[in-house]
């Protein structure tokens, strides 16, 4: 039997908090392994990284979710006892209803009431001074996001419930008020989609059969027995509020085009290169940090021995950066992707494995598909300049955003449709 190498750190807990996103990925160099194990909060873990870890993480012959999530990561990000939790039939009920939404007319859907929003609200920037992109694409994405699932929202709340979703992703890695902050606006959220719930059940309510609102609403466990209100509303908003978090993406995408306006032709000329410059957002800027499981039997990898409920985390963040996948991977290169064979391992931003059977985010395409749009619509829907900012992020905050949120001026629309 193998030894997994050892941080030597007799618990990470603070070096997770002051090192942030490359956590592993220091400590995979510096150990020269790409297993290694640490104290986490008391208990032992393992850390993985690189393609093949990726691949036995995402095999459930080996790993299951129930345990492995914090309780305040779920008070915050995602809902108490959510799909993200949930292993065997239990998950594949839940993940089949998010995967029903998932069809190209449904996303089609969406697609059209996004450009909607982005020209309504390239009108409205018009009439300002300057404008936070951040802020903005959170209330875009929000109001159409909530028209998709169908959720009523109105126009005076839509700029304060955008702000609720944001927050709840901004918690995920926060403690003190960050935490409290998240946990606030889920509180708020769940709430009022539990409200909701209740009136379609009750039928005070109607919504298009089929609808995300529709669909939670009637799901049931894998007894079918029909999920309470509560938790009903939780997987609704776990639609709404991935939708608004893709604000982080586009606010990446504009700092990407303002660096690189090299980019901005060859994005004109080439539909294809969009979905090049979109992955290549995808892949350097961080987001998710790491995913952790919890060993669902004793087993030996590469001759190392993984006990039965050890927490493991795989890497997220160290993998988009690991030149032994990414040649040059700090460069900012879309192109990359025109060669770069894409297996479910080794490009992982929002997951790997399988959508249908493994926990790989029901969100993937859409994400994809709205990050093309925003990024053709902030390149030749709109003109406007960027005055002097502070662009940087912060790799030690989890979630992270340019400081500035992207500040535009003079935005004037082109007419041309997002
Ligand atoms: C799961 C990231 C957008 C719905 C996940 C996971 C990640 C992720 C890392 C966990 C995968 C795992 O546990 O193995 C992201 C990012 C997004 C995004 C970075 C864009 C900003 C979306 C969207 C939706 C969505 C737009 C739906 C409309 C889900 C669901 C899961 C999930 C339902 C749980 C899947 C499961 O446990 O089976 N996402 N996501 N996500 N995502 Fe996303």
């Amino acid at each position: 039997m193998q030894t997994i190498p050892r941080d030597p750190s007799l618990d990470s807990t603070l070096d997770v908090v002051r090192e942030g996103f490359p956590f592993i990925w220091n400590r995979v160099r510096n150990l020269h392994s790409d297993i290694f194990q640490i104290r986490l909060m008391g208990q032992r873990a393992i850390c993985l990284h690189g393609p093949e870890a990726a691949e036995l993480f995402y095999d459930p012959a080996y790993f299951v979710r129930t345990g492995a999530v914090p309780r305040r990561v779920q008070t915050t990000l995602m809902g108490l006892d959510a799909v993200q939790t949930h292993d065997g039939a239990e998950h594949r009920c839940r993940k089949d209803a998010f995967m029903a939404l998932m069809t190209p007319q449904s996303r089609g859907r969406l697609m059209r009431l996004l450009a909607r929003e982005w020209q309504a609200a390239a009108e409205y920037w018009a009439g300002q001074e300057e404008i936070v992109l951040f802020d903005e694409a959170q209330e875009v994405l929000c109001r159409a996001a909530c028209a998709w699932a169908g959720v009523p929202l109105p126009d005076e709340d839509a700029r304060r419930r955008a702000r609720d979703f944001g927050l709840m992703v901004d918690a995920f890695g926060g403690a003190g008020p960050r935490h409290w902050r998240g946990k606030r606006a889920r509180t708020r959220t769940e709430d009022w989609m539990e409200g909701l719930i209740k009136q379609i059940r009750k039928g005070r309510l109607e919504v298009a059969a089929g609808s995300p609102a529709d669909v939670m609403a009637g799901l049931g466990d894998a007894d079918g027995e029909l999920l309470s209100a509560r938790m009903a509303a939780i997987e609704l908003i776990n639609v709404v509020r991935p939708i608004v978090a893709i604000a982080t993406y586009i606010t990446f995408a504009a700092v990407a085009l303002h660096e690189y306006p090299a980019y901005k032709g060859l994005l004109r000329a080439d539909e294809e290169y969009t979905e090049y410059f979109v992955q290549e957002v995808r892949r350097d800027f961080p987001f998710a940090p790491f995913l952790g499981a919890r060993v669902r039997q004793d087993f030996t990898w590469r001759g190392c021995r993984f006990d039965k409920g050890t927490l493991v985390l795989l890497d997220v963040y160290g993998l988009n950066h690991d030149p032994r996948v990414w040649p040059e991977p700090n460069v900012f290169w879309p192109d990359r992707f025109r060669h770069q064979a894409i297996s479910p391992y080794n490009f992982i931003p929002q997951g790997g494995g399988y959508y249908d059977t493994g926990h790989r985010c029901a969100g993937e395409w859409i994400t994809i598909e709205t990050l093309k749009q925003a990024v053709t619509f902030l390149n030749t829907g709109i003109r406007y300049e960027v005055p002097a900012q502070d662009l940087r992020y912060d790799l030690t905050r989890m979630p992270t955003l340019p400081a500035s949120g992207f500040v535009m001026r003079q935005v004037r629309p082109t007419g041309q449709p997002a």
